[in-house]
């Protein structure tokens, strides 16, 4: 990279201090198109294209191409400046021109350095990487970019359907109104939580965050080991409470922490709370950080021993109050279910939390 500057900058030196590369004195209408015809032509004929970084060369082409010094001079003639004006300032406009040619240089040069080293300290495999500089720049990357990164494939969000009461399915009596409002963002998926493509995707942790079996063991695998470097400043998270991270080498750019209730012989009204507070604080956490889609595992139905067929209840009424809140803040949540039992579990449920227009009638 030095080696490319040095050489640039010589060429760019030789143009514009009248060297071999520039034009004798004469119209500048011809010495502007030279000019610009010059600095392109480094960039393509005469300069190796292996030289040029890519980076670079697409950064200073694209400035060069829109960058015409005819344009430079033609608001000069345009100001009725006499022949006599021109001839003299001949030399004032190449220095001003070779100035605007050279800090163009430098700011590409600068932009594409920066983008070079950004993603050159993106190893999502590393401890040694800052956990900190890696989160920045993956959020701050669109797309395109950030999916060079994932460490899984993926499904991205369109193409994850919304649920939709299945017409003909056991009509039931709802225990909440239809709501229209809320009939796209609910999304019944099957499958692994670590292909999502979503803005965020709930994590169920144990208290120290530092990583365990289950859902927890799959997303600290695909994430990367930053994850566990940024988890393990969170000093911990207590039962029903959320807490955020990046996402690393997943496919979802955010992480939500949460520590379900442990369930040991009969759920009792503590163990109820505590996962309805797994929800709410997961949203919340979701909300605040201006997450739009938002992807649930069965919180504390599997290690945890939360019997699924009461967890469901649980998680769609908690799920339905929040969007009655706060239908304004989230276009998605998608249930998540990984075991044929569970997915049978919410299709059987949803439609009491969020009865579409098909006809009910009582659950009895
Ligand atoms: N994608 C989606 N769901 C998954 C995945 C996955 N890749 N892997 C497991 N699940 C499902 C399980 O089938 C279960 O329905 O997640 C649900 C939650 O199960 P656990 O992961 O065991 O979580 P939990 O019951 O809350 O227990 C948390 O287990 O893994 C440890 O460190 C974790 O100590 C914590 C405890």
């Amino acid at each position: 990279m030095a080696f490319q500057m040095s050489t640039l900058s010589a060429r760019i030196r030789l143009i514009t201090s009248g060297g071999p590369l520039s034009r004798s004195r004469g119209d500048f209408s011809n010495d502007s198109v030279g000019f610009s015809v010059k600095l392109r032509n480094i960039f393509s004929a005469t300069q190796p294209k292996r030289q040029v970084h890519s980076l670079f060369r697409t950064g200073i082409a694209e400035r060069v191409d829109n960058f015409s010094t005819a344009t430079v001079l033609k608001s000069f003639k345009g100001q009725n400046y006499g022949r006599a004006c021109r001839e003299k300032s001949g030399t004032v406009y190449r220095i001003a021109i070779g100035a605007f040619g050279v800090t163009t240089a430098v700011a590409c040069l600068h932009a594409s350095a920066q983008v070079a080293m950004a993603e050159a300290h993106l190893n999502l495999d590393s401890v040694k990487s800052n956990w900190n500089k890696v989160k920045e720049t993956l959020l701050s990357m669109g797309l395109e970019d950030r999916r060079k990164h994932y460490r899984s494939s993926f499904l991205a969000l369109k193409d994850i359907p919304v649920w939709n009461q299945e017409r003909g399915a056991a009509a039931v009596k709802p225990h909440f109104p239809r709501n229209e409002a809320l009939d796209n963002k609910i999304s019944l998926f099957s499958g692994d939580i670590t292909k999502l493509e979503v803005d965020g995707i709930v994590n169920a942790a144990n208290k120290t965050l530092l990583g365990g079996g289950g859902v927890d063991g799959a997303i600290h695998r695909t994430a990367g080991p930053l994850l566990k470097c940024e988890c393990a400043e969170l000093d911990g998270c207590d039962t029903g409470q959320a807490k955020i991270t990046g996402g690393y080498g997943l496919p979802a750019k955010y992480v939500i922490h949460t520590v379900g209730p442990i369930v040991m012989g009969a759920v009792g009204e503590e163990e109820r709370s505590r996962l309805r507070e797994c929800y709410w604080n997961s949203l919340d956490c979701a909300t605040s950080e201006g997450l739009r889609s938002v992807a649930f595992p069965c919180i504390s139905t599997g290690v945890y021993g939360y019997p699924p067929e009461q967890a469901v209840d649980v998680a769609l009424k908690t799920v339905r109050e929040y969007l009655n809140d706060h239908d304004h803040s989230l276009d998605r949540v998608i249930f998540c279910v990984f075991l044929p039992s569970d997915y049978e579990l919410y299709k059987n449920n949803l439609p009491y939390y969020f009865p579409g227009d098909v006809p009910v009638k009582s659950k009895l």
